[in-house]
């Protein structure tokens, strides 16, 4: 099956009540670690790149790593850019080969951001390739921006009508307060999202997948782990896994995760070097990363997202 677009894996995700993983990707470790597990439970997967992973790895590279992901598991795939800034992002990730791409506008006006959404979503659609959307500002940190706690803001369920029929995107990336990365809330302070937003968004846009992003748990093993082995993430808290099932049962048809991959790379690699400081080969602990990677997905799809079974 060549890679895919996320229409019918949103249409079934959301009449099955399930949602679909969608996974940064940066190397050949993490997507293979990504495409064995779900490989191994038969679940539709989205990979998807940010602009650093393209400045990282190249394009080219993750293209051609997702191409054989997708021949090696015959896996349905979406190939996907996240966070697009501008429209001269996501017209290259379209012209090269991606089956969907976010535009991010929601540092702009409300005007601004369904202008350049709209402009995208146009291009997009004249070739076959679909469109996410955003309204609404999570806090936290995507490649070297930063948003304050202060400045983010949640979505308003008025607006979102008039931005999906006037953007005519695909889906719609919303924040009820989650947040990138590793430290989603402050020390102490309870875990929360506001389901009441997610409510009020899904009676207005009646079956319209939404898109859930900083959706990582930060697994605490991963952390346990990191820190007995020399690093310090001891603030880091994320999102307790029964709000992303809740959240999963709902109109979210796909959750972000990333900073979990991370967690359980860097988790594989401390270990593995901390107990045998005299290996070089990157084999040798690369391969603990991506298996905590695989055991993550695995979690992830069985336990959280429902996707098993459903490719
Ligand atoms: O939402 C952001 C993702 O975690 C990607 O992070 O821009 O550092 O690759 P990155
Ligand atoms: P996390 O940092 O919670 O993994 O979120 C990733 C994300 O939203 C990518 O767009
Ligand atoms: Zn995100």
């Amino acid at each position: 099956m060549p890679l895919v677009t996320t229409t019918k894996m949103f249409d079934d995700a959301y009449a099955g009540k399930y949602a679909i993983g969608a996974f940064n990707v940066n190397n050949l470790e993490i997507i293979q670690g990504i495409t064995e597990a779900a490989a191994e439970l038969r679940a539709p997967l989205i990979l998807q790149v940010s602009a650093g992973a393209r400045k990282y790895a190249k394009h080219v590279y993750l293209m051609k790593l997702i191409e054989a992901a997708e021949q090696d598991t015959g896996l349905p795939i979406a190939i996907h850019l996240d966070h697009g800034e501008d429209f001269e992002i996501c017209k290259s990730c379209i012209d090269g080969g991606f089956t969907s791409v976010m535009i991010d506008g929601s540092k702009h006006s409300f005007e601004e951001n369904i202008k350049l959404t709209a402009e995208v979503v146009k291009y997009a659609h004249e070739r076959g390739v679909v469109v996410e959307g955003e309204l609404g500002k999570l806090a936290g940190i995507e490649d070297d921006v930063n948003v304050s706690e202060e400045d983010a803001s949640f979505t308003r369920p008025e607006e979102v009508e008039e931005f999906v029929s006037r953007t005519g995107v695909d889906s719609l990336a919303i924040a009820i307060g989650t947040s990138h990365g590793a430290y989603k809330f402050k020390p102490g302070q309870k875990p929360k999202l506001r389901f009441d937003i997610l409510e009020e968004i899904s009676k207005k846009l009646p079956n319209f997948p939404i898109v859930l992003h900083g959706a990582s748990s930060v697994v605490p093993e991963f952390v346990e782990t990191i820190n007995k082995y020399g690093g310090d993430l001891s603030d880091a808290i994320g999102i307790p896994e029964d709000m992303l099932r809740e959240a999963a049962r709902s109109s979210v048809c796909k959750i972000n995760i990333d900073s979990d991959l991370r967690l359980g790379m860097t988790a594989g690699v401390r270990e593995h070097m901390s107990k045998n400081p005299s290996h070089f080969d990157p084999r040798q602990y690369l391969a603990p990363g991506r298996e905590n990677i695989k055991a993550l997905v695995r979690h992830k799809i069985t336990k959280v997202l429902g996707c098993d079974g459903k490719a």
